[in-house]
């Protein structure tokens, strides 16, 4: 970035799955690698801003000159992580795939194996991190992800109004796009507006989007 778009500003940004437990050895939890959501904190922190980026369980290195990593497990840690990160930012993008149930109860011993019957899980459901903080009187630019297999549009715009956002980054998933893997293509939706960012690796399809955040930021916030 020659000209630091979001210089001086407090960036927060969630990466990762979440793993919910079941027992000790047992989790119910997804497919995000964190790739994309490190991208965006990468290109985000060389836009000037001050990032904090919460991680769930993944394997990768933390980006060059992101100020603060807090890794987390389940999606009730990664709430409370994100939420007292975000109390004084101006910028949270929700990279994340939040797990949005967990088991009632965690086992503390290992789960014995019933032969011959079946085993049913009861969950109950997450708290939604970027609902919650769009309920909130003061709070950041908010920008969701929306990873779908089909209708993306409807589903995405319905996400952005449902959930209060201020944007939402699109994704179709599978077909070597989207979860685990280095492309993903995107569109951006906004209440008044959409752009197209076409298929392209995650540090490129980051940089794209920092920008348009930092456009929008700055045409909502001033
Ligand atoms: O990590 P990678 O392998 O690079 O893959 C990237 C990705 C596909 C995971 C990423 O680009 C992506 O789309 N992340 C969001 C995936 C997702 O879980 O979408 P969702 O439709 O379930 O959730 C929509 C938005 O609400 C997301 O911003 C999510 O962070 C947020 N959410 C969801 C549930 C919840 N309890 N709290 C939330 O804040």
């Amino acid at each position: 970035f020659g000209d630091r778009v979001l210089q001086g500003k407090k960036v927060v940004v969630s990466a990762g799955p979440t793993y919910e437990d079941i027992d000790p050895v047992r989790f119910i939890g997804n497919r995000s690698s964190g790739r994309m959501g490190f991208a965006v904190a990468e290109a985000a922190a060389q836009a000037g801003a001050q990032v904090t980026l919460v991680a769930g369980p993944v394997t990768l290195a933390t980006p060059h000159g992101v100020a603060e990593r807090i890794d987390v497990r389940s999606a009730a840690q990664m709430h409370a992580a994100v939420t007292k990160a975000a109390a004084d930012a101006d910028i949270y993008i929700g990279a994340a795939a939040v797990g949005d149930y967990r088991p009632n109860a965690v086992s503390e011993h290992k789960l014995k194996k019933q032969s011959g019957s079946d085993l049913t899980l009861q969950l109950a459901e997450n708290p939604d991190i970027l609902a919650s903080l769009s309920a909130q009187r003061v709070h950041p630019f908010l920008v969701g992800f929306a990873a779908e297999t089909q209708n993306v549009e409807s589903y995405a715009r319905d996400k952005l109004q449902r959930k209060g956002l201020d944007m939402i980054a699109a994704n179709q998933v599978g077909h070597g796009l989207g979860f685990e893997t280095a492309d993903n293509a995107i569109t951006l939706y906004w209440p008044d507006g959409s752009a197209e960012l076409p298929r392209a690796d995650k540090a490129s399809l980051a940089h794209q989007l920092i920008e348009r955040i930092a456009t929008r930021y700055k045409a909502v916030r001033g």
